[in-house]
């Protein structure tokens, strides 16, 4: 199994998978984040990436989303985890939920988004992916078997509006992801996603709500709650992770 594991908010280590060795590498689109570690899960290597480093020094819209890809693809990756903190839009979807999306809207800009920009030396060309679902619909599946079998509440769907940040945004512009239809709102699914598509590899999300989408809640938005909730809630995740990694491993 090839399976990486890209860890948001919150999730900067993984303490659950046993002793790790640490995994640095040139690639030609820069550097990648710090703190890549690769664990040994039932025979086999898994890769954990945490997006923002591992002390968390990149916002959103910092990170190197290129080189990342690059180096799990180069470490032979046809699998990526990527966990998400989101703020919650649909009604059904209260802090503590658990959502394995769907779909995306991008809203972000300026980020490197792709690896066909006709000007790099190791993607040649110009090519336009096929991104209608831009999820590895099987990889969602096998998740959310997981859940069920496993008893871990959970949704099956979710349209992630992704957010440029660093900042929350407005009510107004909570208001209009709700109209344009999404469910929850993040800052890193994108490019991640698509970059991934690219390089041919499966992607699918967990996407952890910890806070309701500003302006959405009576009460004012308090950084230290949505922290408390990232962290206890994440640790939730990094529980049930062993399990997961074994249950994928299964398919093969
Ligand atoms: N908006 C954008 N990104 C987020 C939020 C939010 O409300 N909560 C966690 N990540």
């Amino acid at each position: 199994m090839s399976i990486a594991i890209i860890g948001g908010s919150g999730l900067t280590q993984l303490t659950t998978l046993g002793e790790a060795n640490t995994v640095s590498q040139d690639t030609p689109f820069g550097a990648h984040s710090e703190g890549v570690c690769r664990f040994q899960v039932n025979n086999s290597d898994v890769i954990f990436l945490p997006r923002h480093g591992d002390q968390h020094q990149s916002p959103p819209h910092g990170v190197n989303y290129r080189a990342n890809l690059w180096l799990l693809k180069s470490l032979g990756i046809t699998k990526i985890i990527a966990c998400n903190v989101v703020g919650g839009i649909n009604d059904n979807m209260p802090p503590k939920t658990l959502v394995v999306p769907h779909q995306i809207i991008d809203y972000t800009w300026g980020r490197e988004h792709t690896f066909f920009d006709g000007k790099n030396t190791v993607m040649k060309g110009v090519e336009h992916i096929d991104f209608t679902y831009p999820y590895s619909e099987a990889l969602r599946q096998r998740m959310l078997s997981f859940f069920e079998q496993a008893g871990i509440d959970h949704l099956n769907y979710g349209t992630y509006g992704c957010t440029q940040g660093p900042r929350l945004e407005t009510a107004a512009e909570t208001q209009r992801l709700e109209n344009d239809g999404c469910d929850i709102v993040g800052m890193t699914a994108m490019p991640e996603a698509a970059l991934a598509r690219e390089l041919e590899i499966d992607y699918a999300s967990l996407s952890l709500v910890v806070n309701w989408a500003p302006g959405l809640a009576e009460e004012e938005l308090s950084m230290e709650v949505i922290m408390q909730l990232v962290a206890s809630e994440m640790k939730k995740v990094c529980d049930f992770f062993p399990n997961l990694l074994k249950f994928l491993e299964l398919d093969h």
